[in-house]
């Protein structure tokens, strides 16, 4: 199928990217390995798929956008190693793997989290690309990650554990801890390829909408899936009492959803009929088991 292999093909190449990168970094203790350790375990590569296809999209050539797809992949694989700390999630398996603090402690893992931060921006600053639109990336990406994004989005998650939130604080936690990463995502991909501002928003509106379907489709594996595809463990949720839409609606209530949000992803990109690889991904990220 074309999904399918296109998918392994820009997966193969974001791999391969990032294990260029993690070899230059010095080698200070473990913290070469604990970095490498996370972001080389075997993620989907969600974000960073999303940023060359929409790169493509818009014309440009996917090596281009590789920095800008690889620095928010080590943002994400920091937001990861720092959300299963056991201040915050407190879980023991992630990407197949036991955890980063499980292997190299608590105080390494915070530092390969704070690292693979810091390294991520110098990527994104190394595009060959002209100088806005790399500076563009950059305030995208920050503002993304930040308090006005994930990382205000992690807090309010932690802060909602054991209430019962009202549908609208779900939502605006859903959509911070995850949408604007991946809205990110798509909006990198869009400078990347110099695009003009009408395209960034229609592959902006796309993602924000495939953004919440895939928080709410973790939420549902977080009860229905299988920890050894995961990767992950299950029932993280319930114990910790988070306010999810699992919790907030039930899992058939958010069965519509994420048909409604696909459905609304594909109609945002109506105008680009050669879209078809980012309509199929809405498709196939909708019904995931991993
Ligand atoms: C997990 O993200 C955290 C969420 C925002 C739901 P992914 O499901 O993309 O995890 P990896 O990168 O494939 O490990
Ligand atoms: C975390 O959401 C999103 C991040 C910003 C890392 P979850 O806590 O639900 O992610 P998982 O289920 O641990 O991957
Ligand atoms: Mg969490
Ligand atoms: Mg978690
Ligand atoms: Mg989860």
């Amino acid at each position: 199928m074309q999904l399918q292999k296109q998918l392994q093909a820009d997966q193969a190449c974001i791999e391969a990217a990032l294990a260029q990168y993690a070899a230059r970094w010095p080698d200070h203790g473990p913290l070469r390995e604990a970095m490498t350790y996370s972001l080389m375990a075997g993620g989907k590569r969600i974000r960073p798929v999303l940023t060359l296809a929409v790169c493509r999209l818009f014309g440009g050539r996917a090596e281009d956008a590789l920095p800008f797809a690889c620095g928010l992949e080590m943002v994400h694989t920091y937001s990861l190693i720092h959300d299963d700390l056991p201040c915050m999630d407190d879980d023991d398996f992630r990407r197949g793997k036991p955890t980063n603090h499980k292997v190299y402690g608590q105080a390494n893992a915070v530092l390969a989290g704070d690292a693979l931060l810091t390294a991520a921006f110098s990527v994104l600053a190394s595009a060959p690309l002209p100088a806005e639109r790399v500076c563009r990336a950059v305030t995208v990406l920050a503002q993304a990650a930040g308090p006005a994004g994930m990382v205000g989005g992690q807090v309010l998650d932690l802060l909602g554990e054991g209430k019962a939130l009202r549908e609208e604080e779900v939502i605006q936690i859903e959509a911070l801890k995850t949408g604007c990463m991946i809205e990110a995502a798509a909006r990198l991909g869009a400078i990347a390829a110099g695009s003009t501002p009408e395209q960034e928003e229609a592959a902006a509106a796309y993602a924000r909408s495939i953004g919440l379907a895939f928080q709410i489709r973790d939420d549902v594996l977080d009860v229905t899936g299988d920890a050894q595809t995961l990767g992950k463990p299950i029932g993280s949720d319930q114990s910790r009492e988070k306010s999810t839409f699992v919790a907030l609606k039930g899992l058939a209530a958010c069965e519509d959803w994420i048909d409604q949000l696909t459905e609304q992803a594909i109609e945002s990109l109506s105008p680009y009929p050669e879209a078809d690889f980012l309509c199929a991904l809405a498709r196939f990220l909708a019904g995931r088991s991993k």
